[in-house]
């Protein structure tokens, strides 16, 4: 077993040839055997992508706009981790079981992954997409703050790994596409992170009437405020400043580091950037996906 000390920038292991953290590997028996209910709502996502934002909306959604309610406990709390399994804490899993319906639940599991349950119980899903450029910086800055994750040696070397998809939770390539495929079949509502910061509130429409729920004008207007950038930053039930220093240091990097689309702009190359424009176009060839790379 290993303690949280020596957890810390260990090599990635592969799950069924993804590469992710040994740890959550060695609790994969328990997340593929879990069991989900009928009422779960998941939360699906590449990392980086906006898996926070739309998680501290749902549950802004699913408390009908109660600021206070919302502010019970950490968003890592209220929206359990389903593969999450680091030592001494407790498993997702664990997490999820104590948890009464109806659950909202995080996973970045690729789509090949996802325990069966939630297609035997007929879940809703709600997947968010970011494009891959604003991405692979944010997950650069967070691979510096969160230890969990190998060092990511220089920016360049990092972009390298990523576009190899040799970065915990793989291609982020097949993650999209794997989940885009998945919506011709299944309840997946598909939302793009640049659409969310180009009008959040039409966004936020789109998931009342996923989910088959009316509010009041007046309670969207709160929970766009609540979920804006500005109030999740200096939301200490949001921001993962409560998470053991051990796991995260913000003064690395704050994990809401600068939430805008674009950012790539500042530390793409115009070599990098070219290289990655041919990357990304073989890679999407032939698929009707299309991301905007700034809004
Ligand atoms: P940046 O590093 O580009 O700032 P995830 O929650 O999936 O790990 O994604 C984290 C990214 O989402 C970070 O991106 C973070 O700042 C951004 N983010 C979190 N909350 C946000 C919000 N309310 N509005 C816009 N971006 C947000």
């Amino acid at each position: 077993a290993m303690d949280q000390e020596n957890m810390v920038r260990q090599e990635l292991g592969s799950l069924h040839g993804i590469p992710l953290f040994k740890s959550f590997i060695e609790g994969w028996p328990q997340v593929k055997a879990f069991q989900a209910r009928p009422d779960d709502l998941l939360i699906s996502t590449y990392p980086k992508s906006g898996t926070t934002w739309l998680s501290e909306i749902m549950d802004m959604i699913y408390h009908d706009g109660d600021v206070e309610k919302c502010r019970r406990d950490a968003i890592y709390n209220r929206v359990p981790f389903l593969e999450l399994k680091v030592p001494q804490c407790p498993s997702g899993v664990e997490q999820l079981e104590n948890t009464p319906s109806p659950r909202l639940v995080k996973t970045h599991l690729p789509v090949q992954l996802l325990p069966t349950s939630f297609w035997e119980k007929d879940c809703k899903i709600i997947y968010v997409a970011r494009n891959p450029k604003d991405v692979v910086i944010s997950y650069y800055y967070f691979h510096q703050m969160a230890k969990i994750h190998p060092d990511p040696g220089t920016q360049a070397e990092f972009l390298e790994n990523f576009m190899a998809g040799k970065v915990a939770y793989g291609s982020w390539y097949d993650h999209v596409r794997g989940w885009w495929e998945k919506k011709q079949e299944k309840k997946i509502l598909y939302l793009f992170y640049e659409d969310m910061k180009k009008d959040p509130r039409q966004e936020v429409r789109k998931i009342l009437q996923f989910l088959g729920k009316e509010l009041a004008e007046g309670t969207v207007e709160r929970i766009l405020h609540h979920t804006s950038f500005q109030e999740m930053k200096k939301n200490p039930a949001a921001n993962y400043e409560t998470i053991l220093s051990t796991m995260m240091d913000h003064s690395l990097s704050p994990f809401l580091r600068k939430g805008i689309s674009g950012d790539w702009k500042n530390h793409f190359t115009v070599a990098q950037n070219e290289r990655f424009d041919q990357h990304y176009q073989q890679h999407m060839a032939g698929s009707d996906l299309h991301f905007q790379m700034e809004v």
